[in-house]
């Protein structure tokens, strides 16, 4: 798994009494790099999990290569990227692009106040194996076994959603293209507006990816001169909120204390984790306001 993602990731993990071990950032999607992963598989890995991090995609196919080489699953954290998509298959006969969250073995969805589709707090889990999701359904429910009331041979949960939360999940679905394409012009304006400013990286779109900007993120370079809490203190200032980006699992010292990444080092992790703030991104952000986000920005940076 990546280290630069929510602790609810490594959480995952350690609740099922497996050992999450990391692999560093792609410095320009910010999402796991692909080409770590190999080095960090040993036989005891049972499962790859990619993050699209702040809506845009992880290159999927080679994780399901390798995936398939070492015959693990494939977890796809798709939280953040509610109808992001991915050409898959690139350069042949059957490129074609598929949305986030139908490239793993198991797909899961938040469905949390701030992520695209929400229903409060809550979240889904997508597997095509019917096996797998009659598991999911046992161990929601307390994993009540059908052929015997109150018999349980497994520890189960209560992770049932309520009708009346799914009721409105179901009315964003019908309105997803509307979300995405709001979310990507936020994305394109945002974009359109800060471009050129010096020591400020904006997110970039790989030919291979739609972006659904979960999080309009930027990283400040060095060359900027100033941090990402000075930058967001200087935009406080100008009454623009931001939010930090994550810290990496291999810095909190929840997982730290139980003697996890002993001795590990994460440079791009750390690096976008001290340099990069994500800008106000709602739904409900209207053109004047970004434009005021723009012009602060501009304000502090130039
Ligand atoms: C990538 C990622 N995975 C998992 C989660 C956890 O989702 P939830 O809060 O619905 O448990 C989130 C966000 O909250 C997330 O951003």
């Amino acid at each position: 798994m990546p280290t630069f993602t929510i602790i609810s990731c490594a959480l995952g993990v350690l609740y099922n009494d497996a050992v999450p071990v990391l692999v560093d950032s792609d410095p320009v999607t910010w999402c796991i790099d692909v080409g770590q992963i190999e080095a960090k598989i040993t036989d005891r890995t049972r499962a790859i999990m990619p993050v699209h991090i702040y809506g845009h995609p992880v290159d999927m196919d080679p994780v399901r290569d390798l995936a398939e080489k070492y015959d693990l699953r494939v977890i796809e954290d798709a939280a953040e990227a509610h109808g992001a998509e991915y050409l898959t298959h690139r350069g042949r006969e059957d490129e074609r692009w598929v949305r986030a969250g139908s490239l793993g073995d198991l797909s899961t969805f938040s469905f949390n106040a701030n992520k695209l589709i929400t229903t409060g707090e809550g979240g889904m889990v997508l597997t095509n194996d019917p096996a797998v999701a009659d598991h999911l359904r046992t161990l929601r429910n307390l994993s009540y076994r059908t052929d015997r009331r109150f018999w349980h041979t497994e520890l189960g949960y209560n992770f049932r959603m309520t009708n009346l939360q799914a009721a409105v999940g179901l009315g964003q679905v019908e309105r997803i293209e509307q979300i995405v394409e709001r979310k990507r012009w936020m994305g394109a304006a945002y974009t359109e507006r800060l471009k050129g400013i010096p020591g400020l990286k904006l997110p970039i779109e790989r030919p291979w990816a739609r972006y659904v900007y979960w999080m309009y993120a930027v990283e400040l370079e060095q060359a900027a001169g100033l941090d990402a809490s000075q930058f967001a203190q200087n935009l406080q200032e100008r009454e623009v909120q931001t939010r930090p980006f994550f810290i990496g699992m291999h810095a909190q010292p929840v997982l730290r204390d139980r003697g996890l990444f002993e001795g590990e080092e994460y440079p791009v992790a750390d690096k976008i984790s001290r340099q990069g703030l994500y800008l106000p991104s709602g739904m409900a952000l209207s053109e004047s306001q970004l434009d005021q986000v723009c012009e602060a920005v501009r304000e502090v940076l130039t």
